[in-house]
């Protein structure tokens, strides 16, 4: 018997697929300028480069409405990984991904009202979302805006680090991405997690 619980309201969901987009448009445009080939282009540079301007212009405003939607509604307290045994139970919810579940093992950690995050998702989540995030979007405006770049950085051209850092996060995130949609398939039944990211109803 399955129990529901209303857990993802409207807001969170908005910004999640809208955020899910603007990645995906960007890490094609991104992979298209980054190994740009005329003779084989994934999208034409230059149009690829408009829309990673524009696509990237508005995730730095999803992203402000994220941060400060999460501050107003107290969800950003989901991300801090609470103490004590934050390690152990990072520990105990890897070892159900990689083992427990092929054998039916219940999740470790159920998800709550209270608690949504197990331990290795908040430290996952808050690392992506407020770290990565705003080294990308930060770097991304710098590229657009390069007069704010410093000159030299350590004897290099001013760019060269912010080049360097852009396309990291850039790779991390895409990479998360990856692996995040292969975890969201580990709810209830496969589709359970994708359903409560569209509807806001979770069930366990
Ligand atoms: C097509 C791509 C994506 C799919 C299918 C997807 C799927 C999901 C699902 C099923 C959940 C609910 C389960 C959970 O809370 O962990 C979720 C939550 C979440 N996803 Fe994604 N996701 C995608 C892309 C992204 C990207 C690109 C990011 C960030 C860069 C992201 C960040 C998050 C965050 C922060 C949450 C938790 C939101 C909250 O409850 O506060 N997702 N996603």
């Amino acid at each position: 018997m399955s129990e529901r619980v209303y857990l993802l309201p409207l807001w969170i969901r908005l910004w999640h697929w809208t955020n899910a987009l603007l990645i995906i448009t960007l890490t094609i445009t991104g992979v298209s300028l980054h190994f740009a080939d005329p003779k084989l282009p994934l999208v034409e540079f230059s149009l690829a480069a408009r829309i990673h301007d524009l696509a990237g212009l508005a995730l730095v405003a999803a992203y402000g409405f994220f941060v400060i939607a999460n501050i107003v509604s107290g969800n950003w307290w989901q991300y801090v990984p609470k103490p004590p045994g934050i390690l152990d139970r990072c520990m105990k919810q890897a070892r159900w991904y990689l083992w427990g579940i092929f054998k039916g093992e219940p999740h470790p950690y159920p998800v709550t009202l209270e608690v949504n995050f197990n331990a290795m998702q908040a430290l996952i989540y808050w690392f992506i979302m407020y770290l990565m995030m705003p080294t990308l979007l930060i770097t991304g405006l710098i590229f657009m805006f390069p007069q704010f770049a410093p000159d030299r950085v350590f004897d290099m051209d001013g760019l060269l680090p912010v080049a360097v850092l852009h396309y990291l996060t850039g790779t991390v995130i895409v990479l998360f991405m990856i692996a995040h949609m292969y975890l969201g398939t580990t709810g209830h039944t496969v589709t359970t997690m994708f359903k409560t990211m569209i509807t806001g109803w979770h069930e366990h």
